[in-house]
């Protein structure tokens, strides 16, 4: 297997090796913040972009090429890739396309309405921003310019274990409702700490993931011989190694998922669900919520695209607790998609970095707000009045 590892599980034996020896970059703060945002960190020897702007976005496809022109190639390419022939990811667009939208016309309706609750929170739109670990990779605020981002638009972001800055700062840079994601330490002392920091930090669920317990062969990052040189701000010293050397539990089971619920008293998300059997034992073991996931085609290739296999998924969930699902979410049209098949929310991920790299908080409020105004659209022209509005009637599934 290659050497590469989980996402952002960073490893201080290689960044001593980038750093002839010395610990994992240390960041100096080089703009306080302001109104124009968090703090921009500049890590030595990674030159993250720094911008901070309003961009012009004509889609989110198109972002891409914008972003992979001021990442540095390392960084993009640990962004943009995935794992094995990438088929997964490729999947995960295509099979939004294998679904059609059937229009309403002549319902009589003269707005629609993006706004939605997602375990007791409001949000503008039925859109969050996914797990990431590593968005200081995109831009100099890290995550800080990622929460104050999904704040601007009024939605809701699932914060990283692997991240660049701590949740603490994290939580303080955007008034938005927030979930903290976990990779589970092995050691349950320094699994408790941080559960026990993001309880009192004001995160409102906990969200596990369960399919990258393991390393995947991301060729892009073995050719660019890329290890992330930035620190994780919330387990400090901890390094990673690769495969088989690494603080994080590589035997999840539901112990863990009972474990985490004991600790905090939080809801608990499971994210990396791809199958109505498991849905159904989740519910069984007291999880609020399940994330409908591949990882991105990060981690297992040739895994199903994740919105092929939510129609069985919803079906077995019945509505008994919510439902988020990422993975190839480029256009409203994919947002309106996955909801009328009965998931209630979508997570955004790659997109969400580029615009950052590209215009900081503005840029992803910006990417956020137009996915939104095109899902309105999509409302709109379907007929659909409300997101509880949305169902199956508006699909043609046999196309
Ligand atoms: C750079 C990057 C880092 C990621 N880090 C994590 C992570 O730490 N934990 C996790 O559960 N998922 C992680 N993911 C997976 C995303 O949460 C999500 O499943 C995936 O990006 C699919 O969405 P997309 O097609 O919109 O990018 C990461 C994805 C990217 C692109």
């Amino acid at each position: 297997m290659a050497r590469n590892r989980r996402d952002f599980l960073t490893s201080s034996a290689v960044a001593a090796a980038l750093t002839g020896g010395a610990a994992l970059l240390k960041p100096s703060i080089v703009a306080a913040a302001d109104d124009s945002g968090p703090p921009l960190q500049h890590f030595p020897g990674y030159g993250a972009p720094t911008d901070v702007r309003a961009i012009e976005i004509i889609n989110l496809r198109e972002l891409e090429g914008q972003a992979q022109k001021v990442i540095p190639a390392g960084g993009f390419g640990y962004i943009a890739s995935a794992a094995g022939d990438e088929w997964t990811k490729r999947e995960n667009e295509a099979a939004y396309k294998r679904v059609t939208i059937v229009p309403h016309y002549l319902s009589g309706l003269d707005a629609a309405d993006t706004s939605t609750t997602l375990l007791g929170n409001h949000i503008s739109m039925p859109i969050v921003v996914t797990v990431m670990g590593g968005h200081g990779l995109a831009h100099a605020s890290a995550e800080a310019g990622s929460a104050r981002g999904a704040a601007a638009a009024g939605t809701l972001m699932i914060a990283p274990s692997q991240s660049n800055v701590t949740l603490e700062d994290t939580m303080k840079a955007g008034d938005g409702p927030k979930f903290f994601q976990l990779y589970i330490p092995k050691d349950r002392g320094m699994t408790r700490d941080v559960l026990l920091r993001a309880k009192t930090a004001g995160y409102k669920a906990v969200t596990i993931t369960i399919d990258a317990f393991v390393s995947s062969n991301r060729e892009t990052d073995v050719r660019n011989h890329f290890h992330s040189p930035l620190p994780n701000a919330n387990f400090p010293g901890v390094g990673g190694g690769g495969y088989g050397s690494s603080p994080f539990k590589e035997n999840l089971g539901w112990d863990d998922i009972a474990y985490v619920r004991d600790v905090t008293g939080l809801p608990v998300f499971i994210k990396g669900v791809l199958s109505p059997a498991l849905a159904t034992e989740a519910i069984k073991h007291g999880v609020a919520g399940i994330q409908v996931s591949n990882h991105g085609g990060r981690q297992l290739d040739d895994t199903p695209a994740s919105f092929t296999m939510l129609p069985r998924i919803a079906d077995a969930v019945g509505g008994r607790i919510p439902i988020i699902i990422d993975g190839g979410i480029r256009r409203g049209q994919d947002v309106f998609k996955a909801l009328a098949m009965g998931a209630n929310a979508v997570a955004l991920g790659r997109p969400v970095l580029f615009g950052l790299a590209l215009g900081g908080w503005m840029g992803v409020q910006g990417v956020l707000e137009h996915l939104n105004t095109e899902f309105k659209m999509t409302m709109r022209l379907a007929g659909a009045k409300s997101v509880a509005d949305i169902s199956k009637a508006y699909l043609n599934v046999s196309s």
